[in-house]
């Protein structure tokens, strides 16, 4: 992180010094620095002579009276609240008395670490996302003794660098870093019960919500064994279960798959290929369809005597002559039409919902759900029914919420219980997704343009069937559920 931010700074026109403990770290980054700017020089985003002043700017030093100075020091060393305090307190009888500490740290208070550096009005928060030098966004946040002037001058440095400063409060993970790491977990955990192929969570996940990069594919980046550190800091902090480190990401740590770096992560490389040929289907309707409204180009394919059954509206009726009798699901399991006591008899009901954010058109994504009794064949003929027609299907258990809806709805819940807190506005924890983790839009306008009734509704059912607080709805959706009660 360190280089990557000696990056932002000496590009953005500041002379940097660039201190490590170690030389080699040193050199190795000296390194990058000169094929980064190299490559920026290649694909136009600096001219030749900007490049030669950014190296120039460039300053490396194992002495730590190097910084004395400084304007600005930003530590980004490993991450202890004893190793940080331990350095700002050195740094206290360095650098002059004008010169504002930052640290970028991800999980430890920016309070703590101020207590250990004689001068706790002039130090901020200042987190970088990975790579600093192509991530524009900056969490800022004040300790509690953290002067306006210090704030504000720490903030224009990040403008005058070019970046993206948003404001967030001095809490565990800021924004990003507490959506993110109980999320992950919940993914790992889901991954754990068997729900589904790590590979159809990323479909999931990026054909349903438009996330540049799925979340499995995330985790073996950024490395398990960071994810299992993260999910170690927070949890003693906030006591939230969700960010207790699950069971299998301490065997996954524990058997060294670490993820891209270690040549072995969540990602499997196992999905079957895309159908290219489908049955023939028809439909019976029982009321609404969320999946495929009146209209849906989808229904004209159908034909009178199908060899599947697709049941609009959700009512089933079993047909043993069918390849598989598909049953459209709101918020239930297919068990709630199939019923959940099995003699072993093999089925061929297959549960489907095609990803629709409340009142949103409905997204590519088909979820499909199978119980333990469900046939492969009945799954081949569904699947390929839903893919020769375009949709990008996933196939999970018969577990509340199936994919979609069982992870990002509690992540809607932190969402909007950080608004409640005052952890930062509704605009700039969206930024912050946007910027900083790749999302189409942010949770706060997802689940608001979704409906918070219908988010109610979603979470009542899903906390109903698992008993998990992540699902207790959030106050705000809470607020609106009794007033459409209310208004009736
Ligand atoms: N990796 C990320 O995605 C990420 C993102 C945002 C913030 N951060 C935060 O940035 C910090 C660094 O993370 P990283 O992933 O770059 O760690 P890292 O282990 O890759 O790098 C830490 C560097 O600090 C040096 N170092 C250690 N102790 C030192 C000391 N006392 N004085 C000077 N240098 C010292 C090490 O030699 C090493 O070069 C942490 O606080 C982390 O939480 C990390």
């Amino acid at each position: 992180m360190g280089a990557g931010i000696a990056l932002v700074s000496a590009r953005g026109g500041f002379e940097t010094v660039c201190y490590d403990l170690s030389e080699d770290g040193l050199a190795r980054s000296r390194v990058e620095a000169g094929k980064f700017f190299a490559k920026s020089v290649e694909r136009g985003r600096m001219s030749e002579e900007e490049r030669g002043a950014a190296l120039a700017r460039m300053r490396d030093t194992s002495d730590l009276d190097a910084l004395a100075d400084c304007d600005l020091v930003i530590e980004a060393i490993f991450e202890n609240l004893e190793a940080k305090k331990e350095l700002f307190g050195k740094l206290n009888g360095i650098c002059h008395d004008r010169t504002i500490f930052a640290s970028n740290t991800s999980t430890l208070s920016i309070t703590e670490i101020a207590g250990g550096s004689g001068r706790d009005d002039r130090v901020v928060g200042m987190h970088f996302c990975l790579p600093a030098q192509l991530m524009k966004l900056i969490e800022m946040s004040r300790g509690l003794n953290t002067s306006s002037e210090t704030f504000e001058a720490a903030w224009a440095w990040t403008e005058a660098a070019s970046q993206v400063p948003v404001e967030t409060q001095d809490k565990p993970g800021f924004v990003l870093n507490a959506l993110l790491v109980p999320f992950n977990n919940d993914v790992i955990r889901a991954i754990e019960t068997g729900l589904c192929l790590p590979e159809d969570i990323d479909l999931a996940i990026t054909s349903a919500l438009g996330y540049k990069m799925g979340p499995c594919t995330l985790l073996d980046l950024i490395g398990l064994d960071t994810q299992a550190r993260l999910g170690e800091a927070f949890h003693p902090i906030t006591l939230d279960k969700r960010a207790a480190v699950p069971p299998l990401l301490r065997r996954m740590v524990a058997a060294g798959r670490l993820g891209r770096k270690s040549g072995c992560g969540l990602l499997t490389g196992i999905r079957p290929e895309r159908a290219s040929a489908a049955p023939s289907f028809g439909l019976t309707r029982s009321g609404d369809s969320r999946s495929f409204p009146d209209g849906d180009l989808f229904l004209a394919k159908a034909v009178a005597d199908g060899d599947v059954t697709i049941c609009l509206g959700g009512h089933y009726t079993p047909d043993p002559t069918k390849i598989c009798v598909l049953v459209e699901l709101d918020t239930e399991c297919l068990g709630h039409h199939t019923g959940e006591v099995n003699d072993g008899a093999p089925s061929n009901a297959v549960g489907f919902a095609r990803y629709r954010n409340g009142g949103d058109p409905p997204s590519n994504l088909v979820e499909l759900a199978r119980q333990a009794s469900t046939t492969d064949e009945a799954i081949a003929g569904a699947r390929a029914i839903f893919e020769v027609a375009g949709f990008d299907v996933v196939v999970c258990s018969d577990q509340p919420g199936r994919i979609v809806d069982r992870l990002v709805r509690p992540k809607y819940n932190d969402a909007l219980r950080f608004l409640d807190e005052g952890l930062a506005s509704a605009a700039d924890m969206d930024k912050i997704c946007c910027m900083g983790l790749g999302y189409s839009d942010g949770p706060i306008e997802r689940v608001v343009r979704g409906g918070l009734v219908r988010h109610h509704d979603i979470c009542h059912a899903l906390h109903e069937m698992t008993g998990l607080a992540g699902y207790w709805p959030a106050r705000a959706a809470v607020v609106e559920k009794s007033r459409e009660g209310a208004n009736r």
